[in-house]
Order: C-alpha cells, then sequence, then structure tokens
C-alpha cells in the first residue's frame, strides 16, 4: 500500500505534494519521491521518510504549478533510491507513480527487454511507464491513447499518476483496484489515494472507479473509460475530520487493521494458492524446496506474536510434513549457544523485519551454516536482506502496536510453505491437500464473516475490563492462540493475562481459579474438543467465570459458558486464523473501555529494535 499525491493549478505544487505526501505516510514510508514540470522535468526521490527526502530537496528547484508525489511500501524491489517513485521513462520525458501490483510485469518487461530497453530498477511500475512510453512512440498516439491501451494488457491493481514534460498543463491519472480521490478546487485540482491530503483545500471530491481514466488540467477534469467514452464525473462532499480519514474511518489504526485482514489474507494468498489447479506458487520455497522437504529438523526463531505465529507452525509443519521443530524465542536462542549445523533451517518470522534479537540470532545462525527463510512483512527490512530466500506476508504497514493483520499473514504464508513441503514429501495426501488448499480459500471470507457483528465480544470486554487477572486456555493449534490473545490483553489493557495449554491448568496454575477470575478457553471444533470440555467443567466446578471461544453450531460448550463468543468452522490446522480475530477485538474494545490509547500502549514500541 503506498502513498499517491498530484496537484495542478494556480499554486506551487511542491508545498502541496510534500504536505500531502506526509499526511498520506501511515500508508507506507519506506522511500519518497516527488517529479515538477516548469520548463522541464525533475524528480527527486529518495530511500527513507519524506522528512529525508525534504531535506534532499533542500537548495533545489522546487518550481512548478504541477506535480506527483509517492511515498512507498515496498512490493517489488527493495526500498532504494533507484526504487522509489516517480520513475521516469527511457527517453526521459514521461515520469509516473504507482500503488499497486501489476502480475503480469514479468512478460511485459521481456518484451520490452527484446526490443533492447534496459531498466533502472527492480519495479513492476517502471516496466509500465517503458510500456506506454513504447506505445505512444510507436503508434504516434496521444499519451492519453497510449496509457489505454496500455492498461488494457495491464493485470493486478494500481493507481497511477503520469506526467509528461511537454505537456505541463495536463496530468493524468487511472485505477483499478488502488484507491483515487481527486479533490475539486476553483482552478485547481488534488489528487491523492485517500481524502486526507485533500480535505484541508476542498470537500469536493470525486471517487475515481475502476477501469476510468482521469485527464485533469487545472480547471477541467475528464473521466473516461478504456473504451474512449466520456463518463460524468460524481462530486460528493467530505463529511469526514482529517483525522478520520487517515485511518480510513476507523477511530484507531488497531481497529482498520483488525478489519483489513480479509483482505491482508487475501492479498497474502493472492498470486499463490491455486485450489483450482490444485497448486501453491512460492518462488522463494519452490526455489529451495529440496532442502526444506530434506530438512533434519527445522528451527523457528522469532519474538511476541510472531513467536506465537512459530508455534501454530510447528504444530503444522510436525503433522503435515513430520519434520521435527524447534520454536526459539529470538532473545534465548541467539545467547544460549545453541547446536546449529550447516544445513540446518531456520525459518525467520517478524512483521517488522528489523527486530535485534531476531537479527542477531539470525546473523549468528548463518554464520554457522543454516539456511535461513525469512517470513517478513516489511520488504527490503534487515531480516529479509539477511534470508537466504523468503515469502512476505503482503500484510502492508502495520501501524497499531499490537500485531494483528500481521499474524494472520504470518500464519496464511506458514501454512501454504507447510503444505507445499508436505507435498513434496509425500506426507500429505492428495485429497487432504486439495481440501486444505480449498479450506485455506475460504479463510477471508470467514474471517469476514466474523466482522459482520462484533457487539457481543464489545459487550464481553465492557463485562470483565475490570478484572485484574485473565487465563487463556486452549489445546493443540489453539494453545498458541491462547497465548496470543492473552498478549494481546496485556499489551493493549495492561490487565495480567497467561496464556497455557488447557490440560496444563491441573499442574498448579488451577490453584488460582476463584469466582473472580475469568478463564477464555479457545473451545473451537476440533481433536482436542472432548478434552477442552472436561477442562471447562474442571473450572466451573471452582466457581471460575468461564468466556468460551466456539464453533458456530456448537451447543455443549455454549450450555457451559458464563459468555461466548463464535467463529465459523474450518479445519483445525487452520483455524488459527479464525479463532484470534475475537480475541484481538476483545484486547481492543476492552482497552477502549479503559480508556487506554490502544495504538500506542504505555512502554511499547511498534518494532523493537534494541536488544
Ligand atoms: C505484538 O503485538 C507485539 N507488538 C510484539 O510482541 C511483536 O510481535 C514483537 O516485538 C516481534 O516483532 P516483529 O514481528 O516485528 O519481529
Amino acid at each position: 500500500m503506498c502513498g499517491i499525491v498530484g496537484y495542478i493549478g494556480h499554486r506551487q505544487a511542491y508545498p502541496v505534494v510534500l504536505k500531502g505526501l506526509k499526511r498520506l505516510e501511515y500508508r507506507g514510508y519506506d522511500s519518497s519521491g516527488v517529479a515538477l514540470i516548469d520548463d522541464g522535468l525533475r524528480v527527486f526521490k529518495k530511500k527513507g521518510k519524506v522528512s529525508e527526502l525534504e531535506e534532499a530537496t533542500i537548495g533545489q528547484n522546487l518550481s512548478g504549478q504541477i506535480g506527483i508525489g509517492h511515498t512507498r511500501w515496498a512490493t517489488h524491489g527493495e526500498p532504494s533510491d533507484r526504487n522509489a517513485h516517480p520513475h521516469v521513462s527511457a527517453l526521459g520525458k514521461l515520469a509516473m507513480i504507482h500503488n499497486g501490483i501489476i502480475e503480469n510485469y514479468a512478460s511485459i518487461k521481456e518484451e520490452l527487454q527484446n526490443k533492447g530497453y534496459t531498466f533502472k530498477s527492480d519495479t513492476d511500475t517502471e516496466v509500465l511507464l517503458n510500456f506506454i512510453e513504447d506505445i505512444k512512440e510507436n503508434n504516434g498516439c496521444s499519451l492519453e491513447e497510449a496509457l489505454r491501451i496500455a492498461l488494457k494488457r495491464v493485470v493486478g491493481a494500481y493507481c497511477i499518476l503520469l506526467v509528461d514534460c511537454n505537456d505541463p498543463h495536463t496530468l493524468l491519472a487511472a485505477r483499478k483496484g488502488s484507491p483515487l480521490v481527486i479533490g475539486i478546487g476553483k482552478g485547481e485540482h488534488f489528487l491523492a489515494s485517500d481524502a486526507s491530503p485533500i480535505i484541508e483545500y476542498t470537500k469536493e471530491v470525486v471517487y475515481v472507479n475502476d477501469y476510468q481514466i482521469a485527464i485533469v488540467k487545472a480547471d477541467e477534469l475528464i473521466l473516461k473509460n478504456l473504451g474512449n467514452e466520456r463518463q460524468t464525473p460524481f462530486i460528493t462532499k467530505l463529511d469526514m475530520e482529517l483525522a478520520a480519514i487517515e485511518k480510513g474511518g476507523y477511530d484507531h489504526f488497531m481497529l482498520k487493521e483488525i478489519y483489513e485482514q480479509p483482505s491482508t489474507i487475501h492479498d497474502c494468498l493472492r498470486g499463490r494458492l491455486k485450489p483450482d489447479v490444485n497448486q501453491i506458487i512460492m518462488g522463494g520455497v519452490d526455489v529451495n524446496l529440496d532442502q526444506l522437504s530434506k530438512a533434519a529438523r527445522i528451527m523457528i526463531v522469532a519474538c511476541g506474536t510472531s513467536w506465537h505465529a512459530g508455534l501454530v507452525a510447528e504444530y503444522l509443519i510436525e503433522e503435515l510434513c513430520r519434520i521435527p521443530v524447534e520454536v526459539e524465542y529470538a532473545s534465548e536462542f541467539r545467547y544460549r549457544n545453541p547446536v546449529i549445523n550447516p544445513g540446518d533451517v531456520i525459518i525467520a518470522i517478524s512483521q517488522s523485519g528489523e527486530t535485534a534479537d531476531t537479527l542477531v540470532a539470525l546473523e549468528n545462525a548463518k554464520e554457522k551454516g543454516a539456511i535461513i527463510f525469512g517470513v517478513v512483512n516489511a520488504v527490503g527490512s534487515s531480516i529479509a536482506r539477511l534470508s537466504h530466500a523468503g515469502a512476505y506476508t503482503h500484510s502492508g504497514p502495520e501501524i497499531g502496536v499490537a500485531s494483528t493483520k500481521a499474524f494472520t499473514g504470518q500464519l496464511a504464508v506458514l501454512s501454504m510453505m507447510a503444505l507445499k513441503i508436505a507435498q513434496a514429501k509425500g506426507t500429505i495426501s492428495p485429497e487432504r491437500f486439495s481440501h486444505l488448499l480449498q479450506e485455506l480459500a475460504a479463510i477471508p471470507a470467514k474471517v469476514a464473516k466474523i466482522l459482520e457483528d462484533t457487539t457481543g465480544i464489545e459487550a464481553i470486554a465492557k463485562k470483565y475490563k475490570d478484572a485484574r487477572d485473565f487465563l487463556f486456555l486452549g489445546r493443540g493449534y489453539n494453545f498458541p492462540v491462547a497465548l496470543e490473545g492473552a498478549l494481546k490483553l496485556k499489551e493493549i489493557s495492561y490487565i495480567h493475562a497467561e496464556g497455557y495449554p488447557a490440560a496444563e491448568m491441573k499442574h498448579g496454575p488451577i490453584a488460582l481459579v476463584d469466582d473472580k477470575l475469568p478463564v477464555l478457553f479457545v473451545a473451537t471444533k476440533d481433536r482436542y474438543y472432548d478434552k477442552i470440555v472436561s477442562n471447562v467443567q474442571e473450572i466451573k466446578a471452582r466457581k471460575g467465570r468461564v468466556i468460551c471461544l466456539a464453533t458456530e453450531g456448537d451447543t455443549i460448550i455454549p450450555s457451559m459458558a458464563d459468555d461466548v463468543m463464535f467463529v465459523p468452522d474450518a479445519d483445525e490446522v487452520l483455524a488459527p486464523m479464525l479463532s484470534v480475530v475475537p480475541l484481538q477485538l476483545l484486547s481492543y474494545y476492552t482497552g477502549l473501555a479503559l480508556g487506554l490509547d490502544v495504538d500506542k500502549p504505555r512502554n511499547l514500541a511498534k518494532s523493537v529494535t534494541v536488544e
């Protein structure tokens, strides 16, 4: 997810674009850039935050009444000056910025290379830009027509802004799948990924639709479809305040990111999970499949929520692939001089890709000859670059300190990895493989179903918000979910919460149970169901306050609980992607009920880059 800003009108473009980029930094912030036209094309772009771009442009000629700007969340090509947007075409006449993924960029790039084109960056954006210029030059058509022809060939998602140094009075834009808003001013137009850079200038906006092209001049806005037919712009009035818009209308980034999960899990699966042809395509896994499937053991190294994802992966890989797995806290792993043999496989899980303990643990392991496979969200981050291979979760920037969508993205990647390795090893039947692919494909819709009505979860949060202690219990795949639920509640509400294997209670912790202690069971339908029913009864017998997370349609567990939350049924090996969502919401609503800052909890940082 990247931030897009454009301006054309009577003002100087640079201040408007730069301020707009700062408002969009929550959408991505690994590099940024601006293109301006005034007696020629000038492009400034830099790795890092927008403030670093601002510093780099001090003393430069920043004149021009037309400009485009971009703040990047990398998908193709690591964060760097050369991969930052705007990109400039081969002939140096055009500049373009892009938010989205061109899925068929490789075939287009090959065609252009066969014509002698070379590329300065690793991005799909530069490929599309040169494709547009190639069409314009070879067909002798207008830039608008070349854009239309090119977009008919594109597969994927895009929001693009395109300027031509030979026409400083026209800004072209197009959209499919990635948002684009155009603000209508007096003798000026503002373009952006959302309304936050626009609202201070005008509240009259046009939301561009998929497959539309916008031809924008200072005092004219024309919309056309890809068939070159004019379409009437539909002007609406913004009724949101700026602060709300950056959060997409949600009160907090944490809530926004919980609700993004149907689409972020879908984005993680997109292009990889192919249930219709019974395939999973993962470049990083495919090239290392031999080593992964022949590994004598697999170690997983991570911290916090990512460590919980590793525990789920342990159950998955051992069950499906029959490979021994050890899950290690990175902070322990790096200091205890672990036994690492050349060829050992280490899976590193990290949202930020910058966690110091995980990074150093991996550096040590790599020196001892281990193969590092990174499951990371931040493209081009230190852990991603240190890994021999990997798979990105494509969850987009996670702003809330508590990790939510990154966790389910990690589980989606790890599930696909385990399935691919099991298929390569022959440790999974074709029927079960095919069934799990269908089940995995259905997860985004099931998460969306959970999010349709969260009033019950909010009520439970309000009921138990004054608890001093909380227990989260689960078995099997739901044990790591119990740990994650406890961590979320601790982080967001500051209530002391512990996660435990449900059967472990009788070995001591059950002494804690009294009529004040809420005990939350993650008790979805799985192979442990009958056992967990007994565990619930053990707590009830000691007057504990029982909250249950159950499978829709279950009547036994709910009949025993004081309060219950439901999730749709799913194969137990994939169920954690569903079970965790109500627990994320429980922590959010509890923190809210206690009047706490759920996006920036006390004492915490989003990425722990110190040891
Ligand atoms: C999770 O809610 C926490 N914010 C924290 O435990 C986090 O998961 C941990 O610091 C690891 O971060 P990483 O995934 O970026 O490496």
